[in-house]
């Protein structure tokens, strides 16, 4: 296992964000943490960095054009340069196909696609030199789709062949791997309750995944010094 690596965890502040970052300071690696929320990612520094200093982090919005500068930035003026970066990022938005607009289909690419590939783009220096690692997260509904999500799982399918250009881009001194989830925490589920038990049985396991189970993979993808491109699918 590699640890004391630095790490930049986008998206650290979400339900499995929070999982990863406790995961990677719990085995030495130094997180710099981002989102848009700054109380979420205060509390959440002090908690990972103890009992030390709380761990550094950046506020940014990845719908603003300046979005990966600002996260750049935000390292140079924290640990200085990175290692790895773990992409977790991005709202889940509800696109009915009856309202599908530009605007939506613009912001939920931008967020899991534009800006996610500009980022790896500005720090690939960082992670040559380091010989290390981009893992990001995305979604079984790329190549199994569901309803109502056209914006979302389009800009995934976007995100998963940008990463897959840049794995090329940047062999061999940079690996980039992602982790395509099935459902661990189903949004809508509270509006219809019947619609968990129904989702969780097309799965041949039966169930949704837990947090655990995806951090652990994505540990481990992060570690696999030989696999460049892949997208292991989990939980499908
Ligand atoms: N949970 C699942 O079942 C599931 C299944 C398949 C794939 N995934 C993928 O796994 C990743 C993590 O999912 P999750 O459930 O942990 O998501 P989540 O709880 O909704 O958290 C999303 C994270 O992204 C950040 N974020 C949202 N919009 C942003 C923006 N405009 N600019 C910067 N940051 C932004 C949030 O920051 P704030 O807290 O500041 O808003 C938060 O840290 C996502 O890429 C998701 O698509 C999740």
């Amino acid at each position: 296992m590699k640890a004391g690596r630095r790490v930049l965890l986008v998206g650290a502040t979400g339900r499995l964000g929070m999982a990863v970052a406790r995961a990677l300071a719990q085995r030495g690696d130094r997180v710099v943490l981002t989102g848009r929320d700054p109380s979420k990612l205060e509390a959440l520094a002090s908690e990972v960095g103890s009992p030390g200093p709380p761990a550094p982090f950046v506020c940014a919005d990845l719908l603003r054009d300046d979005g990966p500068e600002t996260i750049v930035q935000g390292v140079r003026s924290t640990i200085g340069r990175l290692d790895d970066i773990v992409l977790a990022c991005g709202p889940f938005p509800r696109t009915p196909f009856d309202a599908l607009a530009r605007d939506e289909l613009v912001r939920t690419l931008t967020v899991h696609a534009i800006a996610p590939l500009l980022l790896v783009h500005a720090l690939a220096t960082d992670l040559a030199d380091a010989r290390g690692a981009v893992v990001a997260l995305t979604d079984a509904g790329v190549t199994r789709p569901y309803t109502n999500h056209v914006a979302y799982l389009t800009a995934k399918g976007a995100l998963q062949t940008g990463l897959r250009a840049l794995a090329v881009e940047l062999a061999p001194e940079v690996r980039v791997n992602m982790v395509s989830l099935g459902i661990v925490a189903d949004p809508e589920a509270d509006a219809d309750p019947l619609r968990m038990h129904r989702l969780a049985t097309r799965s041949p396991l039966g169930r949704f995944g837990t947090v655990d189970e995806v951090v652990h993979v994505l540990l481990a993808l992060l570690d696999a010094t030989w696999a460049t491109g892949e997208i292991w699918g989990v939980g499908r």
